[in-house]
């Protein structure tokens, strides 16, 4: 199938490889030109300069790109992929964006007469590296349908969770549980060194208990270290509780926890730790 795929950061990059060893025909576009180079170096396929360039030909377009800001760059105006695209072409978005952006897309491709689906992904760079991502999808069942074998490559569990937006809504919901979840296991870990027990050993017996989760399990180890240089920034932790708080407004939830969880992140960033794990909230307790 001839594809297109947007941005090749940390998450774009592999998932793009992905499909390009499943022996798709992928043409990449991004924003700093040599990561494009590199990528092709290593996948075959073609770069393009812009991304209507990139989309000209493509049955499926694909794009991760940062936040809602960035996905309008890419995907409108005249050189953005919606004017490259051929009728009939869908525009898959992975970009952790707002639901409010996606139904606003989703109408601007209708009347292109194009497909888009809104579908952010969890799972983090190892799961976009090892094909093993959650991908929570937004849109029409046709589009969905046509789309979902492709992002198999990268995707391991793919469900269209309702009509535009609900897969921004869906991940929307991880994040509210993950900031809860991260920052009970900060204050448990905490609580287990100050209170002279093995944190390890700790993690291990209660991790084969009622506390099991994927951050305890993935993230203890390195936590107990206080090591805190590698995957899912704060930044973008804080990106994504900015889209849930304001989605709560609308909605009148009332997110008590992850609003504290937030102020929490941004003293790490304050404490210069924007690139940290979201496992860091330890660090503001270790080292009040
Ligand atoms: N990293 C994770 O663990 C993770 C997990 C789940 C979801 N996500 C979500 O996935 C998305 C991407 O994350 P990432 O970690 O891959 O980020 P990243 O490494 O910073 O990559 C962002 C990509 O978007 C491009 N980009 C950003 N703004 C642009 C603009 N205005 N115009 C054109 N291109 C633009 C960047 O191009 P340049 O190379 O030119 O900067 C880069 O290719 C985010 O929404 C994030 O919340 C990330």
């Amino acid at each position: 199938m001839k594809l297109a795929f947007l941005g090749l950061g940390v998450m774009g990059y592999p998932m793009a490889g992905h499909l390009a060893k499943a022996g798709h025909d992928v043409t990449v576009y991004n924003r700093t030109a040599a990561k494009a180079e590199s990528w092709i170096k290593e996948h075959g396929g073609q770069r393009a300069a812009t991304p209507a360039e990139a989309t000209r030909d493509a049955a499926i377009v694909l794009m991760c790109v940062g936040n809602d800001d960035d996905v309008r760059a890419v995907a409108t105006g005249p050189e953005g992929a919606f004017a490259g695209m051929k009728r009939g072409a869908i525009l898959v978005d992975h970009t952790t964006a707002s639901a409010e952006l996606a139904r606003a897309l989703e109408g601007e491709a209708k009347g292109k007469g194009l497909g888009f689906l809104d579908a952010p992904v969890s799972g983090g760079q190892a799961g976009a590296q090892n094909g093993r991502l959650t991908i929570m999808v937004g849109g029409e069942e046709a589009s969905f349908r046509i789309a979902e074998p492709v992002m198999r490559h990268y995707g391991l569990a793919v469900t269209l969770m309702g009509s535009a937006g609900s897969g921004q809504l869906t991940k929307m919901v991880n994040q509210i549980i993950i900031a809860g979840t991260v920052q009970g296991i900060a204050e448990g870990l905490n609580f287990a060194q100050r209170a002279g027990l093995d944190g390890k050993k700790v993690a291990e017996v209660i991790g084969k208990g009622a506390a099991q989760s994927w951050q305890l399990d993935n993230r203890y180890a390195t936590m107990l270290e206080g090591k805190f240089e590698f995957g899912f920034a704060v930044n973008w932790m804080r990106k994504d509780l900015g889209i849930c708080l304001a989605e709560a407004r609308r909605n009148n939830s009332a997110l008590p926890v992850a609003a504290l969880v937030d102020q929490f992140y941004q003293h790490l960033q304050d404490r210069g730790g924007g690139r940290w794990d979201t496992s860091s909230l330890i660090h503001l307790l270790a080292k009040p």
